[in-house]
């Protein structure tokens, strides 16, 4: 190698050649490969991408999966990255390192009812360390003895591991991969738009958390030690509880000791126009997890946050032979490790210094405001959304909210994106439910480029269903 640059060079048919080669792209047929180019992206500035084609996109999905807060490009988070990685790249997290310190501290300053902080790689890795805590506190700590079962919401997604996915509530997605860990219960989903009771808001008792008392009983609340839920529910088509929905679930938690765990993974950072998505609603869990955002995708880094009662279940005496291994007995070999950190410490400070909190919320409400004047179209049944996070549902009939098709869903994706814009889908989730547009775009967001997402999305309505 002649320089230091010489690896970033590339001749682009020998790239496109090995792609095709060499690469087993997530969530896509893999039919397509073979006759298909694949995208791919060599640049990013803002919110623009580019690919090595030279085409130019907006992305409104963040990186595709809602985790680019900052926006690409960001000098300042790549020079702290590379200043840390020259002092010290890695030692495991038995020991410590300055720049995991410094983040937990910040993380807990963003969390003051919260207590402890243990770091890993991704979303699903850190919802599998709740589901750890949750079944070792069963067996070392005598006041949950038993209470082994995690119970989970229909349509929430909490990962991909087997552990993660068997607390996921979309059934097409999990189509293929069980049987999976038992121990995992489901509960109804909480949208309104369509009730699981065929109930209107206003006039609903708000059934769908009520009803959630009855699943606890029936399994036993003595199994049950833990509840994941997402404070808005992402790739399950963007689904907000109404305002009174997490204090009747927090109440039965409370009543029958349940751990709540909030999956904080895609709203958090600001995603919704508060650092945390569970902040719109009155509810305080006992363990939070995140990623995605943490880092702004900078580095792969994810948390899973407790109070200090959670942490206390694990403070065993290592010289009694009857309880020396009731401490977390759980390691991540690059949970926590310095650049990941780093990248989140630079993309917190960027969130803050560039009041990026506030911009989720004006130009969020700009973004749902004029996603909204897309109902004047048969095809949409209902948009809605929360800061810089919004959805739309295609439907065949606004009456009946038949679901538009998979082809047509489909056709309209690709007509957006001949419009040199990005944006995301509910994707093979569902049976007949994958029909949920959704919008996430880089907390940097203008006003003029919703203008230009919202133009987008009109112009491949009115093509897809001339
Ligand atoms: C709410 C939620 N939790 C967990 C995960 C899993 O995160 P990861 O893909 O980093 O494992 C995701 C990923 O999309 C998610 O949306």
């Amino acid at each position: 190698m002649e320089n230091k640059t010489d690896w970033l060079d590339y001749d682009v048919e020998e790239m496109v050649a090995g792609d095709k080669n060499a690469l087993w792209h997530h969530l896509k047929p893999h039919k397509c490969f073979e006759t298909q180019e694949q995208m791919i992206i060599v640049e990013g500035k803002g919110l623009m991408i580019k690919d090595i084609r030279g085409r130019e996109y907006l992305d409104a999905t963040s990186g595709g999966v809602w985790s680019v807060m900052v926006g690409f490009g960001r000098d300042s988070i790549a020079e702290a990255v590379c200043d840390q990685l020259k002092k010290m790249p890695y030692f495991a997290g038995v020991f410590g390192n300055i720049p995991s310190i410094k983040f937990a501290k910040k993380l807990l300053e963003k969390l003051p009812n919260h207590d402890k902080v243990y770091f890993s790689n991704s979303g699903s890795e850190a919802n599998e360390k709740a589901f750890k805590i949750v079944r070792q506190a069963s067996h070392i700590d005598p006041a949950r003895k038993g209470k082994y079962k995690i119970m989970y919401r229909d349509r929430d997604y909490h990962g991909t591991t087997i552990g993660a996915m068997s607390a996921t509530g979309q059934a097409q997605r999990k189509e293929g991969f069980g049987p999976f860990v038992e121990g995992f219960v489901e509960f109804d989903h909480c949208a309104c738009y369509r009730c699981p009771y065929d109930k209107t808001y206003g006039n609903c008792d708000i059934e769908c958390a009520r009803k959630v008392e009855d699943v606890i009983l029936k399994e036993g609340a003595d199994t049950i030690g833990g509840m994941i839920v997402e404070p808005i529910t992402a790739g399950g088509g963007i689904l907000l509880p109404v305002k009174e929905y997490y204090p009747i679930l927090q109440a039965l938690c409370r009543k029958y000791d349940i751990w709540m765990i909030m999956d904080e993974v895609v709203c958090g950072f600001g995603r919704t126009g508060k650092f945390w998505g569970h902040e719109h609603y009155e509810v305080d869990p006992e363990i939070i997890t995140m990623a995605k955002g943490l880092a702004s995708s900078y580095g792969a880094l994810s948390a899973t946050v407790v109070k200090q009662k959670v942490y206390d279940a694990f403070l065993n005496d290592p010289t009694d032979p009857e309880t020396r291994l009731n401490y977390f007995r759980d390691i991540s070999t690059y949970g926590g490790c310095t650049a990941a950190l780093t990248a989140a410490l630079e993309s917190t400070r960027i969130i803050e210094d560039e009041n990026l909190l506030d911009n989720s919320v004006q130009v969020g409400a700009y973004l749902n405001e004029k996603l909204a004047t897309l109902k004047k179209y048969d095809v949409v049944g209902d948009v809605r959304g929360l800061g810089l996070f919004a959805g739309i549902e295609f439907v065949t009939d606004k009456a009946t909210k038949e679901p538009i098709s998979e082809g047509q869903m489909a056709q309209l994706m690709g007509n957006v994106m001949a419009e040199n814009v990005i944006v995301g889908r509910t994707n093979s989730s569902f049976h007949g439910l994958n029909n949920i547009m959704n919008f996430a775009p880089c907390l940097t967001i203008t006003k003029e480029q919703v203008d230009i997402v919202v133009a987008a999305v009109a112009t491949a309505i009115e093509k897809t269903f001339k």
